[in-house]
């Protein structure tokens, strides 16, 4: 295969079977279509050359940049795109979480603003995200960077409506797979495919797959989040399911170990989903003589995400195990280890408490500088999380009552740390927002 350019070479990735003795499926052909196969290394690739190209050909030569808000695979691919073209490249974010790819960019010459937002992703409602006011910003006619919009743009809907979609088709011999499987960031890969296979067959299922609550799978939204998405439409989804990081890492090792596939933890996570879901409609095909095909995407590789499985599952890395860790309790042993108070009691507690606890409160420095409980301190659930390996900056007797947005990431810690031994852990139920709903006083730092 001879190419004049690099960005040639995107798109036509493999499909490849998974042999069934590995999913355990009877009835169900399934297959990985592996977009981890593209040349800068992930399923956005194919949309990020759509998007930018226009722009790119006509800024060539020009010391014009490139701008996406993304911390993954977009900007990585972007990044490259615009030094293939002499063009500088800019990412900007709320937080960088997976350190390898923060790195990675800077090695492909990105320049990386991060803003001290909330959410990972953009919600243009939300008028005081300094990402929204930076989105505002690059959407003004006068603005002199090249934004290709990744949440917005429907080039990103098209590059996959025009070529992976297709591609699924045509490696099925023109059939059309009974379901299609795809993990939800932008929505752009799972609309465009949906929307090709609907075409050829209006009775394909789409089961789109977001994160737990509360959890996180580099990449992916979680339930909550998506509905911020420009490009997400519920109806575009027969279903859509959650997968939590832990089984996102156990399908990412199938696909390793058993497959030969150098899955990611999103490879993982629509494997395991799409394994979970099957198993009902394959037990019903049992005895019937008739054979399913379903279809799920390799969005990216492992190896930018050895600090996440570090952080989550030591043990596969030759570690120590985190029995205490948060991300590995059940949600009957969180609720049997954690307490919550309410806001009556938590402000009863803070007022007259012998000790007074220490109230951590565990959201994103930008939210705690915008309100906070007077004299709580900021420390943010990742570093938390850390913290509850390397060391807490308090001791075991220190009475905590743990504040997060609504109450459920601390819960989960009050939980771990009950476990650890501390003696008195509190989660404030409802978190910070039904403290604020029930009239109880919040500074500005
Ligand atoms: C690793 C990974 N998996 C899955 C997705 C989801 O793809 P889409 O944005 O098309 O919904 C992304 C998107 O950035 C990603 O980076």
């Amino acid at each position: 295969m001879r190419y004049d350019s690099i960005t040639e070479a995107i798109g036509n990735t493999p499909l490849v079977r998974i042999d069934p003795a590995v999913h355990g499926l009877r009835n169900i052909d399934l297959y990985a279509k592996l977009e981890m196969l593209n040349p800068f290394g992930s399923v956005k690739d194919r949309p990020a050359w759509h998007m930018a190209r226009p722009h790119l050909e006509a800024a060539a030569g020009t010391d014009g940049t490139v701008v996406e808000l993304s911390s993954g695979n977009t900007a990585k691919a972007l990044a490259l795109m615009a030094g293939l073209h002499g063009l500088k490249f800019k990412s900007v974010t709320n937080r960088m979480r997976v350190p390898e790819i923060k790195e990675l960019l800077l090695l492909l010459g990105a320049e990386i603003e991060e803003l001290p937002g909330r959410s990972e992703c953009l919600d243009p409602t939300d008028t005081d995200d300094p990402l929204t006011h930076f989105h505002q910003a690059l959407s003004d006619p006068d603005s002199t960077y090249l934004h290709t919009d990744q949440y917005f743009n429907p080039r990103n809907v098209e590059a996959h409506a025009m070529g992976t979609g297709p591609e699924i088709v045509k490696d099925l011999d023109g059939r059309v797979p009974d379901w299609f499987v795809a993990c939800v960031g932008t929505a752009g890969s799972s609309t465009g495919v949906a929307r090709v296979l609907r075409e050829h067959d209006p009775e394909v299922r789409v089961l789109g797959l977001v994160s737990h609550k509360s959890d996180f799978i580099p990449g992916i939204r979680t339930i909550d989040e998506v509905h911020q998405v420009g490009l997400f439409d519920p109806a575009t989804y027969d279903t859509i399911e959650s997968v939590t990081s832990d089984e996102a890492i156990d399908g990412m090792i199938t696909l390793i170990r058993r497959c030969g596939l150098l899955s990611g933890p999103t490879g993982g996570a629509a494997y395991q989903g799409a394994v979970r879901h099957l198993r009902g409609p394959d037990a019903e095909l049992q005895g019937t003589g008739q054979r399913r095909t379903a279809v799920f995407i390799v969005c990216d590789r492992a190896e930018s995400y050895l600090s996440y499985v570090r952080q989550r599952r030591p043990e596969l890395l030759g570690r120590a195990s985190r029995g205490h860790a948060p991300s590995h309790l059940t949600d009957a042993e969180i609720r049997a280890e954690a307490r919550a108070v309410d806001t009556v009691d938590a402000r009863r507690w803070i007022e007259a408490g012998e000790p007074r606890p220490l109230v951590v409160d565990l959201r994103s420095p930008h939210a705690y500088a915008a309100l906070h409980i007077q004299g709580s301190v900021n420390i943010v659930d990742e570093l938390f999380e850390e913290l509850l390996r390397g060391g807490l900056p308090f001791s075991k007797h220190t009475p905590v009552l743990l504040a997060c947005p609504v109450g459920e990431k601390s819960l989960r810690y009050a939980a771990a740390l009950t476990r650890m031994g501390h003696p008195d852990v509190r989660s404030l139920a409802g978190g910070i927002v039904a403290w604020r709903d029930a009239g109880a006083p919040l500074v500005r730092e």
